[in-house]
C-alpha cells in the first residue's frame, strides 16, 4: 500500500494496530509527557524564571510614587543630566522608569538585601536587560512589573534597553550599583 493511492480497503481504520505503529505512538506519548512535565519542573526549579507580578497602572500615578521614593532616598546625582542616585533601605519599594531614551533613576543597592523593584514605561515598549547578568524583562507602558530583587554580586550593572524604541534606542542605558 502506498500513501499516494487510496487504501484498497476503505475501512482501513478498523485494521488491528501494527506493533511498530503502537511502539511509535507510545514513544511519542511518553516524550510528550516528559516535555510537558519538564515545562512545569522548569518553572519551579529553573533559575531563569523571575517571579514577576504585573499590574495595570496609570503612568502618572506610577511617576508620582517613583518621585516620592526618589525624593526620600536620593544620595547624590550623577552625569551631566543630574540623574538621582537612589539608595533605599532594605525591603523598600524602588522604582525605575523607562522612557525615550533613558532609565531613571540610578539605583544603589546592597548585596544580600532584598528590594521590591517596580518597573514601567512612560511611552513605548522598552526592554530591561540587566548586564552582565542575563536578566530580561519587557517593560510595557500602562503596566507595572514588580520584581523581588536580591543582588548576590557587587559591582556596577548596566540596564540596556533591548527593545527597539526609536532613534535613541542605543543610548538608552541605565545603571544599578551594588555595594
Ligand atoms: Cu528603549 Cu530601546
Amino acid at each position: 500500500m502506498s500513501a499516494i493511492l487510496p487504501p484498497a480497503e476503505r475501512l482501513w481504520w478498523k485494521h488491528p494496530l501494527d506493533r511498530v505503529e503502537a511502539v511509535w505512538i507510545i514513544i511519542s506519548f511518553v516524550w510528550c509527557m516528559v516535555m510537558f512535565f519538564m515545562m512545569v519542573g522548569w518553572h519551579i526549579y529553573g533559575k531563569q524564571n523571575l517571579a514577576t507580578e504585573t499590574y495595570k497602572v496609570e503612568p502618572a500615578k506610577f511617576a508620582e510614587r517613583a518621585q516620592a521614593v526618589v525624593d526620600k532616598y536620593t544620595v547624590r546625582t550623577e552625569l551631566e543630566q543630574k540623574i538621582p542616585v537612589v539608595a533605599p533601605p532594605e525591603g523598600a519599594d524602588v522604582y525605575m522608569i523607562g522612557r525615550l531614551w533613558n532609565w531613571w533613576p540610578i539605583l544603589e543597592l546592597e548585596k544580600g538585601k532584598t528590594y521590591k523593584l517596580h518597573l514601567t514605561s512612560m511611552d513605548y515598549n522598552h526592554g530591561f536587560s540587566l548586564q552582565p547578568t542575563n536578566i530580561n524583562i519587557q517593560v510595557v507602558p500602562g503596566y507595572e512589573h514588580v520584581i523581588k530583587v536580591t543582588p548576590n554580586e557587587s559591582g556596577t550593572f548596566s540596564v540596556v534597553c533591548n527593545e527597539y524604541c526609536g532613534i535613541g534606542h542605543h543610548e538608552m542605558v541605565g545603571r544599578i550599583y551594588v555595594k
